[in-house]
Order: C-alpha cells, then sequence, then structure tokens
C-alpha cells in the first residue's frame, strides 16, 4: 500500500483545507451500530492501520464505554491516561492523551474506563470534543464508538466526516443495524427540523392520514408536496447522511449479498443512501491475534483480510 499521489490528498489540499475549515483539519470517521460483538474494534483498528501504513498520520479512539478494548486490538496495554482524565480536567488538552503504538503514524486515544465517562456528556461537551478532536494533528481520527443508540453515539456517528456501520451476516444483526439507521434517521430529522425551523410542517405531515405502512421515505414525499421549497432543504440536509456499511464475517456469497439487499432496502424504506464498502471473511487469524493482543493485520500480513480491509479502505477514500 502506498500513499496516493497528488490532487486528493496532497499537503497542499490539507492545509488549504484547514484555512477552509478553521482549525479542524483531521477527517473524522466513526465506527458504530449493532451490538457488542460485531468487529467495531476490529475495523477501527485495522482501518487505522492501513491508513497508517499508506502513510497518513492516524489516531484511533476508543469510545466504548462499556467495553474499551480497542487498546488490545492495537497491541498495545491500557494507556495511564484515558477520555475520562480529560473530562474531569485532569489533563487539559486531548493531546496529552495521545498515546504511540508499535506502528508508525498511528498512535491511540483510550476510553473513559470508569463511570465518568462518554454516557453521560451533554451536547456542549460533545461538540467541543468533536472540534479537539479535529483539531488533532492528525490526518485521520478514527472513533470506535461502541454499541448502542444513546445519543452521544449518535451525535458522534451523525457529525463525523464518515459514519461506517459493521453488522454480521445474521438476522439479529441485522435487525440491531436496521434499529440503529433508525435512529440516525430520526435523530437527523430532528436536527434538520430545529435547523430549519420546520417542526409544525413535519407534524402536519405526520398527521395527514397516509396509508398504513407508511414510511419514512412517504412522510418526505408528504412535507414536499406540502411544502416543496422547505421539503427539498429537507431532503437535502438528509441526504447528507450516507452511512458506510461493512458486512464481517461473511461465509458464504449469500452472506456477502446481505449487504446490497439491505443498501436496497435503505433506499426503499429511508430515502437513505447506504454505500456497501465491502466485507470481512470469517477468519481464524482474527482471534488468533486478539488472543496475542497483537493487531491483526501486522501480526497475519497474508490473512485473506488483508486484500478485504485494502479493498474497504480504497473504497472510504474513494479511490
Ligand atoms: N472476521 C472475523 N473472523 C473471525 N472472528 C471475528 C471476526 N470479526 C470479529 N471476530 C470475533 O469477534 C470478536 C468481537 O470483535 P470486536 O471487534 O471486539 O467487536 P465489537 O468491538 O463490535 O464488540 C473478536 O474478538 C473476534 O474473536
Ligand atoms: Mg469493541
Amino acid at each position: 500500500m502506498s500513499r496516493p499521489g497528488g490532487s486528493l490528498f496532497s499537503h497542499n489540499d490539507s492545509d488549504m483545507s484547514s484555512h477552509i475549515r478553521g482549525a479542524r483539519s483531521a477527517k473524522i470517521w466513526a465506527i458504530g451500530g449493532g451490538k457488542g460483538g460485531v468487529g467495531k474494534s476490529l475495523v477501527t483498528a485495522n482501518v487505522s492501520i492501513c491508513l497508517a501504513l499508506m502513510g497518513y498520520k492516524v489516531v484511533a479512539v476508543d469510545l466504548d464505554l462499556g467495553g474499551a478494548n480497542l487498546h488490545t486490538c492495537l497491541g498495545v496495554p491500557i494507556p495511564d491516561k484515558t477520555l475520562s482524565d480529560y473530562l474531569t480536567k485532569k489533563v487539559s488538552s486531548l493531546n496529552d492523551l495521545i498515546t504511540p503504538t508499535a506502528i508508525d503514524n498511528l498512535s491511540i486515544i483510550s476510553g473513559a474506563q470508569d463511570d465518568v465517562g462518554i454516557a453521560n456528556l451533554r451536547q456542549m461537551h460533545k461538540a467541543k470534543i468533536l472540534a479537539r478532536l479535529g483539531e488533532l494533528n492528525a490526518d485521520y481520527v478514527i472513533l470506535d464508538l461502541g454499541a448502542g443508540t444513546s445519543y452521544n453515539t449518535l451525535d458522534f456517528f451523525i457529525s463525523a466526516d464518515q459514519g461506517i456501520l459493521t453488522a454480521l451476516p445474521e438476522p439479529t444483526s441485522i435487525e440491531n443495524t436496521y434499529r440503529f439507521i433508525k435512529s440516525v434517521y430520526h435523530r437527523k430529522l430532528k436536527m434538520a427540523e430545529e435547523l430549519l425551523e420546520i417542526g409544525p410542517l413535519i407534524d402536519q405531515a405526520m398527521n395527514a392520514k397516509i396509508h398504513q405502512n407508511s414510511t419514512p421515505a412517504d412522510l418526505m414525499a408528504r412535507v414536499i408536496e406540502i411544502n416543496p421549497q422547505m421539503g427539498h432543504k429537507l431532503k437535502a440536509e438528509i441526504a447528507k447522511l450516507q452511512p458506510k456499511l461493512i458486512i464481517n464475517q461473511v461465509r458464504t456469497q449469500a452472506d456477502v449479498d446481505i449487504g446490497f439487499s439491505m443498501k436496497i432496502i435503505c433506499r426503499k424504506y429511508f430515502g437513505m443512501n447506504l454505500d456497501y464498502v465491502g466485507y470481512l471473511e470469517y477468519d481464524a487469524t482474527v482471534w488468533q491475534s486478539v488472543k496475542k493482543r497483537k493487531p491483526l493485520l501486522m501480526e497475519f500480513p497474508n490473512s485473506a483480510l488483508v486484500a478485504n480491509f485494502d479493498r474497504i479502505v480504497h473504497r472510504l477514500l474513494n479511490i
């Protein structure tokens, strides 16, 4: 893997965009969705490693309150300083939390290890943390969001430059993933409603008797019917939601195809573009590397998963 040259990611480009976007210069990618055990930490760790091997400066951040274990996937002990120390003001800068890993260009910020955690962040803190994360001296900041659909998790997912979902090819995990997407949709709708000040319009559309199984896509059509101008603005806001999907632990072609079905269903039901960026095979090297507490891509460079990750990262980088 090599650093893509020239037009897309040259230093000049990022310098320029950091001026335009204020202090924020790092791109933030958030990995979320579903329950525990679907591979969020695996994806966070190995996407981070791929980017670091390509020459980008990467900080991986563990925001999984209940089960912080990103450090294990990256082969480092629990860092002494965690986000809790920042939230309780024991350290004043996120930079003080950065711990290097054995991999060039890759460091980690560890999540809260106690109750003083991400779970209780207020809106203001959340916005501040996101802004500070974007100011870290890095090209990419990769967030391991952990399980669940708390507002915090949803807000980090929505506000990131890319929100990436991991799902397993089994009914329970697929259901959980739709539940997450639905929560993201509703949260975004609420944000757009406030931004555009169109609460009454949405209420009117919701109260209108449409057919029994009406979908969020139907609701949008109804809003546009009532007020085309605001309706299209709302649609444009919602269209900014373009979650990425990774299907993990695939064993058959049918498993791979689940991602394509989910894409179609999201388009139909939510009117949302779910971008299926690739799959990861079920592979014994994953638990072997976890057992050894070594990063998969470094420990098993010939694993089938290396090719899987390479493809996914190229899709995410749009190259
Ligand atoms: N592609 C895979 N092949 C084999 N085992 C996997 C794979 N992905 C995940 N696992 C297993 O599932 C466990 C949970 O993965 P993890 O990334 O910790 O999930 P999460 O962060 O979503 O809780 C891993 O420790 C590993 O044993
Ligand atoms: Mg995890």
